[in-house]
């Protein structure tokens, strides 16, 4: 056989991104690709790219630009460019970036192998469609797995258009992947080796799937999958808080195997912010789920994200995101200055100073990092069980996550990569705890 080819990839973005490049790196392995870490090696570079705010679109021309020397030396190199700019943008990327054999949308990645084979000697190749066929239908059984804890998209796609987002124009609509095909790929992850899984969806808690039995939410689902042996742990990301409903919060509370940590974006505290953010909840709806949530698991983890300078936003209306910061209690969050992306509605209007949005966004960070601090704080003396994903730098160490999602460092010389410890906390540092194995109970 001749040598494999080799596949270099990019990955910017959220979990999704990460989940496809995973797949989309095993489509292209049934081709013959071999991934590698080095890009001079590669006969492929593919690079799966995030339009969710400005700077993070910049980053793909950048490293198209820096790949021009590459290619010049190395004619027969493919470059592709995948992701949620290459919906956005796909004609334009083939306009200004000659390089570019071929851009491919996120919901086509099952297309990629044929396109791989077509693309190339001056020949582009471009698909940006939303194909009636479930793109996972067509992609091979997962084989690129590292480590104990996976992803499973279960849903894609988002239909609540918040005024400042990109997401519902470039993975389109809301899709839920059938329940059979999520329990039968469960089991397989799980037969690799796989003890905790994160559900995956752009609005995870909207998950709505209707088959012989009746409908599913994602309650309905995670109580399913909870039943699949040998699976630990599930988590799931990211939620809406209109679509936080009762079985889901009730799951939280008497389903073992999931896990005590909820990400809940809320963006802004500020109820005239939220509407001109069309978001669909006020901060007293955002109060009161956390309520509900807190009362079916009082030891939940909550977190979230925000966006500061949005059009209009006032001293008084971050003031009230502050203010709910203080009264909600995060154990983490992304804060971010908002961007204006072309063709969402706020796009159009003035944005606030720029100077003052820094400003706020370090105020915000200031406050969350202390809460941070103080949720790791509060773990110290406390036992937890932890999930070890690697061995550690340190000779007889390994790191894993607590159940809140804590990365822990544990003293465990007779540790194995997969293995749920019982571990004692004993101190807390910036971004990680430290603790010490204890005996299995
Ligand atoms: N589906 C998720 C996450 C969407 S993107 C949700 O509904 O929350 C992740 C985060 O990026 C958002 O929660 C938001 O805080 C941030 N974000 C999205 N668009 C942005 C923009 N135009 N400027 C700044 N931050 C943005
Ligand atoms: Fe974007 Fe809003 Fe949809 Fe989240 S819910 S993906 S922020 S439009
Ligand atoms: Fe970015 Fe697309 Fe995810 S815009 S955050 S990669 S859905």
């Amino acid at each position: 056989m001749a040598k494999a080819a080799k596949l270099f990839i990019k990955t910017y973005g959220c979990q999704m991104n990460v989940y496809d490049s995973e797949r989309m790196a095993e489509a292209l392995g049934a081709d013959g690709y071999v991934t590698t870490e080095v890009i001079e090696d590669a006969d492929m570079v593919l690079i799966n790219t995030c339009h969710i705010r400005e700077k993070a679109s910049e980053k793909l021309f950048s490293d198209l630009g820096r790949l021009k020397p590459l290619k010049a030396a190395k004619p027969d190199l493919k470059i592709g460019v995948a992701g949620c700019v290459a919906q956005a943008e796909g004609a334009e990327i083939l306009r200004r970036m000659p390089l570019v054999d071929l851009v491919v949308g996120p919901q086509s990645y099952h297309r990629l192998p044929a396109m791989a084979r077509a693309a190339g000697h001056g020949v582009t190749r471009i698909d940006t469609e939303f194909p009636p066929e479930d793109k996972f239908d067509h992609l091979p059984a997962r084989t690129a797995l590292r480590g104990p804890s996976a992803y499973l998209t279960v849903q894609e796609g988002c239909d609540k258009f918040c005024a400042f987002c990109v997401v519902p124009y470039t993975r389109g609509a809301e899709v839920s992947r059938p329940p059979a095909r999520l329990l039968a790929e469960a089991r397989a992850l799980v037969a690799r080796g796989v003890r905790e899984i994160t559900l995956l969806g752009q609005n995870v808690n909207a998950y709505r799937c209707t088959d012989d039995s009746g409908v599913w939410g994602l309650a309905r689902l995670i109580r399913e999958l909870a039943g699949t042996p040998g699976l630990a742990r599930l988590r799931y990301m990211t939620s809406h808080p209109n679509d936080m409903e009762d079985d889901l919060i009730a799951a939280h509370g008497d389903c073992p195997q999931l896990m005590p940590y909820l990400h809940l974006p809320v963006q802004s505290g500020s109820d005239r912010i939220l509407r001109a953010m069309n978001r669909k909840h006020s901060a007293a709806d955002y109060r009161a789920v956390v309520a509900r949530i807190r009362a079916a698991r009082p030891d939940i983890l909550l977190t979230s994200d925000f966006i500061v300078g949005f059009p209009g936003e006032t001293e008084a209306d971050f003031a009230a995101t502050l203010a709910l910061i203080r009264e909600v209690g995060f154990g983490m969050a992304y804060s971010f200055k908002y961007s204006a992306r072309p063709g969402t509605p706020a796009a159009e209007k003035p944005a606030v100073d720029a100077a003052e949005a820094d400003a706020r966004l370090q105020t915000l960070q200031a406050l969350i990092t202390r809460q941070q601090r103080a949720a790791q704080g509060s773990m110290v003396g406390r036992e937890v069980s932890v999930l070890y994903e690697k061995a550690g730098r340190l000779p007889g160490q390994m790191v894993g996550k607590s159940d809140h999602l804590h990365a822990v460092h544990v003293t465990d010389p007779l540790g194995r990569v997969g293995e749920l410890a019982r571990v004692r906390i004993t101190a807390s540092s910036s971004n990680s705890l430290a603790g010490t194995r204890l005996p299995d109970a």
